[in-house]
């Protein structure tokens, strides 16, 4: 067993090139392969579009199979394909973007087929890809560039903390909760979220002891100034286009946009952006 199906949290590190200035990880989650209502389209665009670029890279934050089994929440007969093939499906449509993929966690549909089966569609999709795999979270650190603190040969280097969510939620509000508390968990530079199948992002920001002291002139005192962290919760949005399940439970249609994270070091700090 791996150490992250141990169920302890660990941090996997991902070293990118030196040579990048950005990188750019466009979050997926939510593909719900089987379900009448997935847009194939948005699918590929979103896979186009991480190939595109060398910098581009991606994080899989569950539901990517619907997984309707015997017993299961969902509506079987209205699934358009066995839970084999949806495993191969997605299995084969990121295989040609596998060294673009940073990490991968489970989502309660393929939950669904670990409880029944003991069978882990995720575990075995990180494996097929060979990339980090962290069942009920994932976190890790990811280090390119140079130029950090002004040394040419130190990365810059972020944390980012996945977890699928949990729970029903109609508002925005409730919504954005569930990855606000998610931060409050864990120490990382990015919080994603998903489940809810409604993109947003929260822009934050706190505040960290520096480790680095010094005398105040005034008083004689010893004292650290406190530096601004940014601290960024995005919640991934879906491929699910309106209609059947959604339609019929009243959920609002939500858009099938993308969130981009760009993660900067090309100005002596580390900066964080998101944008949808
Ligand atoms: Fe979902
Ligand atoms: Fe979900």
């Amino acid at each position: 067993m791996s150490d992250a199906l141990k169920g302890e949290l660990i941090f996997h590190c991902i070293e990118l090139s030196p040579k990048f200035e950005q990188v750019i990880i466009i979050p997926l989650s939510d593909i719900h392969f089987g379900n009448p209502m997935f847009s194939h389209h948005h699918l590929d665009n979103a896979i186009d579009l991480i190939a595109s670029k060398p910098n581009h890279f991606t994080l899989l934050n569950g539901d990517l199979a619907e997984c309707v089994v015997k017993g299961s929440k969902g509506d079987i007969s209205e699934q358009t394909n066995k839970v084999q093939a949806q495993f191969e499906y997605i299995r084969d449509k990121f295989m040609p973007i596998k060294d673009r993929i940073l990490g991968v966690d489970q989502g309660n549909h393929e939950e669904r087929i670990s409880e029944a089966a003991q069978i882990d569609l995720c575990d075995m999709w990180a494996k097929a890809w060979g990339c980090p795999y962290g069942r009920e979270e994932i976190m890790i650190r990811v280090r390119f560039g140079g130029g950090n603190s002004r040394h040419p040969d130190q990365p810059y280097v972020f944390f980012i903390h996945a977890t699928h969510g949990y729970g029903g939620a109609r508002t925005k509000g409730a919504k954005n909760v569930k990855v606000e508390r998610q931060s409050h968990q864990v120490h990382a530079d990015i919080y994603l979220q998903s489940h809810d199948h409604d993109a947003s992002v929260q822009a934050g920001v706190y505040l960290m002891p520096h480790a680095r002291t010094y005398t105040d002139k005034s008083t004689g005192r010893t004292v650290g100034s406190m530096l601004a962290v940014d601290k960024k919760l995005v919640k991934t949005g879906a491929f699910l286009k309106r209609g059947g399940y959604s339609a019929r439970k009243g959920y609002d249609p939500v858009s099938l946009g993308l969130t981009y994270i760009k993660l900067i070091g090309d100005h002596g700090h580390p900066r964080v952006r998101v944008e949808m």
